[in-house]
């Protein structure tokens, strides 16, 4: 896809179909309330061209609801299209970037490959940050997961083009064509985890994880190393090694550096992800229903090398390293055992409870080598636990933090990314459950109850007092259903939100 930013009125466009964004200013919350719809522009031939059916009752403007005109009076574009984005009270930037998604995934099973969006005009949505959520709605909107069918027909619309008129000032035009570039750059980057994250097991390995890694890093001028068995050894990754040891597909552990000219010496970024390309459950087997989702595993993984895309092109001036931990998690003959006892790359000693918390163990040697790295800051990323779907559900995802203003940084990068991440606790209090008799701690917290808890606990032994973010995105990673703005199957979250982290320590 193709997108560009035109400086112009809509009416004037030429496309084959122009999306433009309603909102209901009712506050009513009755269920028959009358809407009070208004269209998010100034242009006289616009909203006369859908006054009728806005007038008509057909059409609501609930958030993604959709309305086509073909042939619309007065406008150079072939259809109109209206999209909803519900009340007026309640819209923000994050519902235009999905209604821009639903523009594209309109667009794609009638096979409209030129899509134009129009900028809404509102005091609410300002036009910069809509720019950028319209190019990264369209690019995400685009992406569809059935790669590998034969009857795979190409529905890709190839060209976007985001309407707006032209600001008054040089200064007001260079925002815009900023913010439609960093959407571009967002967005594939999102996408290129998304595609990773679709892979199946068979095809990404932990070695062809480190071949795409290195392929991109090169593309977009990132230092890389990709490690194997050997490194891990050298290193005494004890607990890394100890998950891959059952597989016959050697682990990669591969290493990004992202070092600009001109940034400070501090802080050091530390970006760790959890690529397991398959998780069995290894001798502590899961059962086969619903096994298959496992490969998505890498979730954590993919989103550290779609993130260091997008941060080696949008080159915020703040260093950065990442650290993906990759391996298959196999029941063999030579995986490791429950009741092993495992020494960690930290010196500290492990006693398996369970071959399926597997995360928390390559992610334990992850955490601590990227601090030997240098890292002054650490977030991590990880389908670590079904407990965090069962206390989160699917819209929100996980967030833990041991220091107050790495938090607030993350807060803060929510703000622009629209990501939804719930804090849960990290105290001391929850240590007690990962004691073990035989060794330092166990990997598991003993019973079900506060599993998400007990494994950012374990984890959390690792980080020593540098301040630290753990991510679970178990039940973020990989959409179930599909939605008016996106595919079903990989989500690639929370890519946005760790550039955004980034970005909030870039020295200005
Ligand atoms: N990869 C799973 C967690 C997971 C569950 C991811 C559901 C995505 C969806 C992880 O390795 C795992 O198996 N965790 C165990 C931990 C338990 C053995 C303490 C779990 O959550 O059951
Ligand atoms: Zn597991
Ligand atoms: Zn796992």
């Amino acid at each position: 896809m193709k997108t560009e930013l035109k400086f112009s009125d809509a009416a004037s466009v030429e496309t084959e179909l122009l999306a433009v964004f309603a909102i209901d200013h009712s506050i009513s919350k009755e269920k028959d309330a009358k809407p009070e719809l208004a269209l998010l522009t100034s242009e006289s031939a616009l909203t006369a061209a859908a006054e009728a059916v806005l007038t008509s009752g057909e059409f609501k403007a609930a958030a993604n609801e959709t309305l086509l005109l073909h042939c619309p009076t007065g406008l150079a574009a072939k259809r109109l299209l209206l999209i909803g984005l519900g009340k007026a009270h309640k819209a923000t930037v994050h519902d235009f970037r999905r209604a821009a998604g639903t523009a594209v995934r309109f667009a794609k099973p009638r096979v409209i490959r030129d899509v134009a969006i129009v900028i809404p005009e509102s005091e609410i949505l300002p036009p910069g940050p809509c720019v950028r959520a319209a190019v990264e709605g369209a690019i995400l909107a685009d992406f569809d997961p059935d790669t590998y069918r034969s009857d795979r027909k190409d529905q890709s619309v190839y060209h976007v083009s985001v309407v707006t008129r032209l600001p008054d000032t040089s200064s007001g035009k260079s925002v815009l064509e900023v913010a439609c570039r960093e959407g571009e750059i967002i967005g594939e980057s999102q996408n290129f985890a998304r595609s990773l994250v679709n892979e199946p097991g068979n095809i990404l390995t932990p070695t062809e994880m480190g071949k795409r890694a290195a392929a991109m890093a090169k593309e977009v001028g990132l230092k890389c190393e990709v490690y194997s068995a050997e490194k891990l050894h050298e290193l005494k990754m004890g607990a890394f090694w100890a998950v891959s040891q059952g597989s016959v597909e050697p682990p990669a552990l591969i290493v990004l550096m992202y070092d600009p000219e001109g940034a400070p010496s501090e802080p050091v970024l530390g970006l760790v992800g959890k690529g397991i390309t398959f998780d069995t459950g290894g001798i502590s087997i899961k059962p086969s229903e619903g096994m298959e989702k496992m490969k998505y595993d890498m979730g954590g993984a993919g989103a550290m090398l779609g993130a260091m895309r997008a941060i080696a092109l949008l080159k915020p001036r703040v260093k950065v390293i990442s650290v993906v931990c990759s391996a298959e998690n196999m029941p063999s003959g030579s995986a490791y055992k429950p009741g092993d006892v495992i020494t960690a790359m930290s010196g500290k000693t492990i006693e398996v409870m369970n071959t399926d918390a597997e995360g928390r163990m390559v992610l334990a040697d992850g955490l601590y080598y990227a601090q030997q790295l240098g890292a002054t800051h650490l977030i991590d990323a990880a389908t670590l636990t079904g407990a965090c779907v069962v206390a989160l559900g699917m819209v929100n995802a996980g967030v833990f933090s041991n220091n107050e203003d790495a938090y607030g940084h993350f807060v803060e990068a929510l703000k622009a990314s629209g990501d939804k991440f719930w804090r849960l606790p990290e105290e001391d209090d929850y240590k007690d459950q990962i004691k073990s008799q035989i060794a330092d701690i166990m990997n598991t917290g003993g019973s079900r109850w506060g599993g998400a808890t007990t494994a950012a606990m374990f984890l959390k032994e690792f980080v020593g007092e540098t301040p630290w973010i753990h991510l679970d995105i178990a039940g973020v990673a990989w959409l179930e259903d599909q939605k008016p703005f996106l595919a079903k199957g990989p989500s690639g979250t929370p890519v946005r939100s760790l550039v955004e982290w980034v970005r909030t320590y870039e020295s200005k």
